[in-house]
């Protein structure tokens, strides 16, 4: 059984301008010791989708559907008084580096305080020892592993090496699956840098302005991705793995969640978009075990792979 099961999530942000869907509809599962790396450009929802799960949204957002399981209890229908036996103690979340550490929702003394006063188990010294020797034993920041005093089952890690070169990086994230290993932690990586998934993760998932637009294994994502978004992803990222010659953007920039295109979100900067896509909204259906696109054109995968790989097909037409 998957130690957590999203089920059609959404969750919106009221704004002086409507209500966004920055998570609309979201399904997805992790599974028991698994590292599933959540990537996709800034602004997609993965912070949105991190907060939603261990419930600390800002006060303008509001899980609007759907479930969020957990060990088989729904997180989303629990009271709050209810949610605080699960936050921190059973999932923990180090939060967006840098700037984002400055955002009250997220303040790392609250964190902190919230750890120590949540439990009766641990004293705060001890609470305090015990996560310093994991950030050694990792060589993380200190104050960002504080999320692991309480030895969680399930840790969402928001971009926790996006500040950091690569070498650091990749050094981090050799760590972090051996952390992750000793402790039998399930982990949501999120990242907008699909090399990191590559590096670290058992299975990727890749979110394109609200939804899960591709599930995958991740030693299959590289040679064979079947969404163009992953394959725009690919080619735009430096793969410390399998270095490409000429890096190609994804033109264009993601839509307006208050007023998303009707078919596929992606078409407007998608090289393949047909007719279809304009109008129909494509579902996210398993190809193959395991393997899941939200793509009309996902059956030929093969052919678009290769096309793909042409920087003209990428440049979007100015309106
Ligand atoms: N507090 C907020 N109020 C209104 N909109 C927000 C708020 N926080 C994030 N958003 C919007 O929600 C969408 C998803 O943001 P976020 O979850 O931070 O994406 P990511 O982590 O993938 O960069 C974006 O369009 C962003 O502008
Ligand atoms: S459904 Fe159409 S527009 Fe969307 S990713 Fe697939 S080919 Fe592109
Ligand atoms: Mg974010």
């Amino acid at each position: 059984m998957a130690l957590l099961a999203l089920e059609d999530l959404r969750v919106e942000y009221r704004t002086a301008r409507g209500t966004s869907g920055a998570v609309d509809g979201v399904t997805l599962e992790v599974r028991e010791g698994e590292v599933l790396g959540l990537v996709g450009e800034s602004g997609c929802g993965k912070t949105t989708l991190g907060r939603a799960i261990i419930r600390v949204l800002p006060r303008n957002a509001r899980i609007a559907g759907g479930k969020i399981v957990f060990d088989g209890v729904d997180l989303a229908a629990l009271p709050e008084a209810e949610m605080n036996r699960y936050r921190w103690r059973s999932i923990a979340m180090v939060p967006q580096a840098a700037m984002d550490s400055l955002d009250p929702v997220y303040r790392l003394g609250d964190q902190f305080t919230e750890v120590l006063t949540v439990t009766g188990a641990l004293t705060r010294t001890d609470a305090r020892r015990r996560s310093l020797d994991l950030c050694d034993l990792v060589g993380l920041d200190r104050r960002r592993l504080v999320a692991l005093a309480l030895r969680p089952r399930l840790l969402l890690a928001d971009e926790p090496v996006t500040a950091l070169d690569v070498v650091v990086q990749h050094r981090i994230l050799k760590m972090l699956r051996t952390l992750t290993a000793e402790l039998s932690l399930s982990v949501i990586l999120v990242t907008h840098d699909i090399s990191v998934v590559a590096q670290t993760c058992d299975r990727m998932a890749v979110m394109y302005a609200g939804n899960i637009v591709e599930t995958v294994p991740t030693p299959d994502v590289f040679p064979r991705p079947r969404h163009p978004y992953t394959m725009g992803l690919q080619n735009s990222f430096p793969n410390l793995l399998a270095p490409q010659e000429t890096l190609i953007p994804i033109e264009g920039v993601p839509p307006d969640l208050l007023h998303p295109p009707p078919g596929c979100r992606f078409a407007p900067r998608c090289p393949f978009a047909i007719d279809r896509c304009l109008v129909e909204r494509p579902a996210l259906r398993e190809l193959e075990p395991g393997r899941w696109a939200a793509c009309h054109r996902a059956e030929e995968a093969g052919a678009l792979r290769i096309q793909s790989q042409e920087a003209e097909r990428w440049r979007v037409p100015v309106p």
